[in-house]
């Protein structure tokens, strides 16, 4: 089985193969996890990501990692919570899913993954690590390229509710 650990930290900081940035549709930055990426990257990414055109929700792509310690970027918008009647669980799950797709046609075998919408975009966060979690152990268990991903949570709230949904998920 492949691990899938929670970490308390900052994502920038994290040394692998591919690092998910939870970015908005026109890929160009912004506040949150995607400025500390753009901040930490430096300006090279902004140019690179000028290039993509945007991205749809729930859809991914991929830069360099530029002055981060990883190697790739995989950049995907996550969705806008509304009400729940928007296809927001579908699209959360596409992030996921089409992320570790990316990381796994590019060869990486370490994958960092921020709490994807449950910032700005105020998915609700207990919600939103079922779908996490859930759409990673399925995805991870039809592969054998991913060894190990990290779901790298930016406060203590977060990273327990990451860590009860793994342990639930796992007994
Ligand atoms: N490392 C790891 N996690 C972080 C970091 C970090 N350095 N910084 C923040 N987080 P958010 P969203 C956590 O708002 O909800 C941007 O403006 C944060 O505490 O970054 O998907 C984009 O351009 C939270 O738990 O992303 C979009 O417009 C999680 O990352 C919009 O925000 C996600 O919060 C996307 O909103």
């Amino acid at each position: 089985m492949v691990a899938l650990t929670v970490k308390l930290g900052d994502i920038t900081q994290f040394k692998v193969d591919a690092i998910v940035n939870a970015a908005n549709t026109t890929l160009r930055g912004g506040g949150g996890v995607d400025g500390a990426i753009h901040r930490a990257a430096g300006p090279a990414l902004d140019l690179a990501c000028a290039q993509l055109g945007g991205c749809p929700t729930g859809q991914a792509r991929i830069t360099p990692g530029f002055n981060l310690p990883a190697k790739y970027i995989i950049h995907t918008p996550g969705p806008i919570w509304v009400d729940g009647h928007h296809q927001e669980a579908e699209l959360l799950a596409d992030s996921y899913r089409n992320s570790l797709q990316l990381a796994l046609s590019y060869g990486c075998q370490t994958v960092a993954f921020p709490s994807i919408s449950t910032g700005v975009y105020h998915f609700p966060l207990e919600r939103a690590a079922t779908i996490a979690v859930e759409t990673m152990f399925d995805f991870l268990g039809n592969q054998t390229t991913i060894k190990e991903v990290w779901l790298v949570a930016f406060d203590p709230v977060t990273a327990k509710v990451y860590r009860n949904k793994i342990d639930e998920f796992q007994r």
